[in-house]
Order: C-alpha cells, then sequence, then structure tokens
C-alpha cells in the first residue's frame, strides 16, 4: 500500500509508479466488466461535478459516463448554459458548488493552474481534465493504458510522437509518465513547434518523420491546433502534412510489425494523419476512447475510495 494515497490529479505526478500500476490493473477488471454491461464498484453516496470551460467530446462525455457507471451524482457545467455566462466568477461558482456538497470536481479551463486554484476554494477531489498548454494527466493514463493492453510492458518501448507540441498539453503530460513507465521516448514536429522547455525533457527529439517512425512500437500523431494557431510557426496545412502527416507506406514500412498508431483526438484527417490511416486495424484511435471512460473509472475509484459490490 502506499505511504500516502493521491486525492488530486492536477498532472501525472501527482501519482506515485505503483499507483499507476495500480491503475492499470483496476482498469483491466473494470474493462472485462463493463464489456459485460456488469458494475463492480459503487460511489452511490458521491456527487461529482463536470466544470468544462473550454469544449470537449472525447474527456467530458467519458468522466460523465465513468461517474454514472459508479452510481454517482453527476452535475455538468458549461459556459453557455451556466452563470458564467452572467459574469459569475470562477471563485463564487466553486463557493456556491460547495454549499451543494461535491465531492469531485473535474475541470477543464483554457488557463493554466485552474485546478490549483480551485483547491483554495473546496476540499473535495479534483481532477484536471486540460488546463491551457499546460497538463492533460487523463489523457496520459489512458494512452498509457491503451500502450500496456498491447505491449503489456514500458520496458523499451519505442513511443515516437509526431505533431505540434508548442500547444499540445497532452504532449507535456504524456512524456512526464511515459518516462515515470520506462519508454524510450521521440518527439518529432518542426523545431518552431518544438520548444525548448520540451526539448531538453529526457527524449529524442528529431525533425526527420522516417528516423521517428523507424523501429517504433507506438506512433503518436497529435493535433495540429489550428484554434491556437496565430503566429505563423510553419507556412501551411498543406506543407505541415507533407512532412510531417503519419502516411500508411512510411507505418507499414518503418515501424516495428506489432506497432500501434495512436492519437488523443480530435482528428485533422489529412493534416497530421494522411489518408484513410486512422481506419486500419492497427490504429487503437477509438480504443483510446473507450479506454478514456475504462481508465476514469478506475481513476475516480482510486481518488475518491469505492465500495466492491
Ligand atoms: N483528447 C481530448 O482531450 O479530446 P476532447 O477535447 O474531445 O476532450
Amino acid at each position: 500500500m502506499f505511504a500516502m494515497r493521491a486525492k488530486d490529479l492536477y498532472d501525472v505526478n501527482d501519482l506515485c509508479h505503483e499507483e499507476v500500476m495500480e491503475i492499470f490493473e483496476e482498469s483491466k477488471e473494470i474493462k472485462k466488466a463493463y464489456l459485460r454491461g456488469e458494475k463492480i464498484f459503487s460511489l452511490s453516496d458521491k456527487t461529482g461535478c463536470n466544470l468544462f470551460v473550454e469544449p470537449s467530446t472525447r474527456t467530458k462525455n467519458s468522466f460523465e459516463l465513468a461517474e454514472k457507471y459508479l452510481s454517482m451524482n453527476v452535475l455538468n457545467f458549461n459556459t453557455s448554459s451556466s452563470a458564467f455566462s452572467k459574469k459569475e466568477t470562477l471563485k463564487d461558482t466553486i463557493l456556491t458548488m460547495k454549499s451543494m456538497k461535491i465531492d469531485l470536481f473535474v475541470v477543464r479551463h483554457k488557463e493554466p493552474g485552474t485546478p490549483v486554484f480551485i483547491r483554495k476554494y473546496s476540499d473535495a477531489s479534483i481532477i484536471n481534465a486540460g488546463d491551457g498548454l499546460h497538463a492533460h494527466p487523463t489523457q496520459a493514463i489512458l494512452d498509457a493504458f491503451t500502450m500496456y493492453e498491447n505491449f503489456n510492458s514500458f520496458k523499451g518501448l519505442k513511443v515516437s510522437i509526431i505533431g505540434d507540441f508548442y500547444h499540445s498539453r497532452v504532449v507535456r503530460s504524456n512524456i512526464k509518465l511515459l518516462n515515470m513507465l520506462g519508454a524510450d521516448v521521440t518527439i518529432c514536429s518542426p523545431t518552431t513547434l518544438s520548444p525548448r522547455e520540451i526539448r531538453t525533457l529526457p527524449i529524442k527529439y528529431t525533425y526527420d518523420l522516417k528516423e521517428a517512425i523507424k523501429n517504433a512500437d507506438v506512433v503518436m500523431g497529435l493535433r495540429m491546433q489550428l484554434e491556437r494557431q496565430s503566429q505563423g510557426l510553419f507556412p501551411s496545412l498543406k506543407e505541415y502534412n507533407k512532412y510531417f502527416g503519419i502516411k500508411e507506406e512510411l507505418f507499414e514500412t518503418l515501424a516495428n510489425k506489432n506497432a500501434i498508431l495512436m492519437h488523443p483526438g480530435p482528428i485533422n484527417r489529412g493534416v497530421e494523419l494522411s489518408g484513410d490511416i486512422a481506419d486500419k486495424p492497427y490504429s487503437k484511435i477509438l480504443d483510446q476512447v473507450q479506454n478514456g471512460v475504462i481508465t476514469r473509472i478506475a481513476l475516480i475509484k482510486h481518488l475518491l475510495g469505492g465500495d466492491s459490490l
């Protein structure tokens, strides 16, 4: 057992290696039960509040499904349907929800550090569901679990991540977690999309796509964040695709025999992924989505505790 079990998840390093592996083993059991349509845990005395002040399809819906699987009371917030639209501050929103007795806040916000800010006003558990460019720890957990399902070990696993690292909170959390688990990480992008802060982490950096894909076990594309590209960091999407788009032929000839393709989504077809590579049998993109539900069930149970049924 752990000296101190985490209560909050601001980023992946709030969990130790043993906790991550416990979440993965629990996720395997939950997945079997989930696919059989059975529930094996209950948190029916707990209330979760999903506070999404930035768009989301995968993360928001999978947290909601995870909480419902655990029989929790679920409250959903978004910008347009809440008093945020009447300019209520985040502090007053948290104090208001706290008085309704919330046990868990799941927070997505464009400002880095928002989950830590919420801690000042609430004793509930807090899960960061993506804060600006800072972190997206539950995406890293579901990504690593998908790798674990396919390879059963991280030792020497060659993971190549290709895309826009400048704007990616996903890659920041993924690198930390994959380093903790013992994988070998290579990142590949135009230098303008790869800030020094990322390149100086314990990873290999290349701007040569073929070098990145060669002998990789996992090839992960990252979304070109079109809504965050105002600095002209690359000439055009067409040119990006020409040099950095992941193509079937490159994947099938250069990556290792049982290699898998991953992408956290949402995907831009024809930009970071060429042709119909996203639909190939080696693409695990939809498995990642399903594992998002499963690992979030396991994570909430881990943070809040939970009774076996
Ligand atoms: N991967 C991810 O965070 O997707 P959403 O923005 O749809 O939640």
